[in-house]
């Protein structure tokens, strides 16, 4: 912790003690914000069912909870197939976020991994999954800082989901900036869509954001661009759960329409991620699995409140086109789409 940056106002995931009886602590995201339970896993499928059930969401979380779910698997296995079975089983949880598959694959692949004879592997991969940590709480910061920058007097500012404390062991992505100016005295207000259908806006924006006493008002996903319309919004930044090679932004639904909402009305829009989220193996949008949850939601906001046989679709992601981004909020600095730098991508 520096001067210039608050500590963040919560801590979604700590691993205790070492790689051969140690757990991995999750804050369970599903019931905040009424309760504060931290689960204690000691296994590779409660882990898995935390990732699927979103009580671990959010792309650089799910990263760090692949890496040190494999701690877990490589305890857990009898064998080589063995572990490669459990590392597979993290990576596909969910399939929208890269940092996910890509944190798992990549500690698997990894060179001392492989030559680690396999009581010494837990450790290893243990030793891997507190790198990745460092390496994502320090992009946090940097984020933070850039993000600073980025905004200048911009001071009305909106977001969709969450992409804060609680996806990140540090200051978040999207929310990181606002942190740092909040906690440099500027007057912030940060307007938090709701974000339909699973409310991570309404849930987890709202309750990290007021924990750190950060002003702020939930609205309706369909109010943001009426808001615009009004001149009340002076910038809009979100997470992501992936940047493609041509700069498409794969993010929570309804990422799309506050970026075309925000095109519009020349509202600059901010996209904020570290090097975890881009992702040079995908080309474009088109190419990424958009996870649908479906029967997660959409249907029901109390009982009564949906004809019972009428389908819905359910998406929860979505694309926003390169051309639609303002800037990059990187750990790197700040970029045009046009101008993503490769180091991005590396
Ligand atoms: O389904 P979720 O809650 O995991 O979706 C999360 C988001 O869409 C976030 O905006 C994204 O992961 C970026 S978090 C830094």
């Amino acid at each position: 912790v520096t001067a210039d940056l608050p500590v963040p106002p919560v801590l979604p995931l700590a691993w205790q003690g070492d790689a051969e009886d140690g757990t991995l602590a999750l804050l369970d995201q599903t019931l905040l914000p009424g309760r504060e339970l931290v689960l204690l896993r000691r296994t590779t499928a409660e882990v898995v069912d935390d990732i699927r059930r979103l009580a671990v969401r959010g792309a650089p979380l799910l990263g760090l909870a692949g890496a040190y779910g494999l701690v877990l698997a490589a305890r857990e296995a009898r064998d080589d197939a063995q572990l490669r079975a459990k590392a597979d089983s993290l990576a596909r949880a969910r399939p929208t976020a890269v940092n996910l598959a890509r944190a798992v694959k990549g500690a698997l692949a990894d060179a001392r991994v492989r030559s680690a004879p396999p009581p010494r592997r837990g450790a290893v991969l243990l030793e891997i999954a507190r790198r990745l940590e460092a390496e994502e709480r320090a992009a946090c910061d940097a984020i933070a800082r850039h993000g600073a920058l980025a905004l200048g007097g911009l001071r009305r500012v909106l977001t969709h989901c969450n992409a804060g404390a609680l996806v990140t062991p540090g200051l978040g992505t999207a929310l990181a900036p606002l942190y740092a100016l909040h906690h440099r005295g500027a007057r912030i207000h940060v307007w938090v869509d709701e974000t339909r259908p699973l409310l991570q806006g309404l849930r987890l924006t709202a309750y990290e954001l007021g924990k750190a006493g950060v002003p702020h008002a939930v609205l309706a996903d369909g109010a943001a661009a009426g808001l615009m319309r009004r001149g009340l919004v002076d910038a809009a930044i979100v997470g992501a759960d992936r940047v493609c090679a041509n700069g498409d932004v794969v993010n929570k639904v309804g990422t799309y329409g506050v970026a075309l909402a925000c095109r519009h009305h020349g509202v600059p829009f901010f996209v904020a991620a570290p090097r975890s989220t881009f992702d040079a193996a995908t080309p474009t949008g088109a190419e990424v699995e958009i996870e649908e949850r479906v029967g997660d939601g959409t249907r029901y906001l109390a009982p009564g409140t949906a004809v019972a046989d009428s389908p819905t679709t359910e998406p929860a992601f979505d694309v926003t086109p390169a051309a639609l981004v303002s800037a990059f909020v990187t750990p790197l600095g700040t970029f045009a789409p046009t101008e993503l730098p490769p180091a991005l991508f590396a």
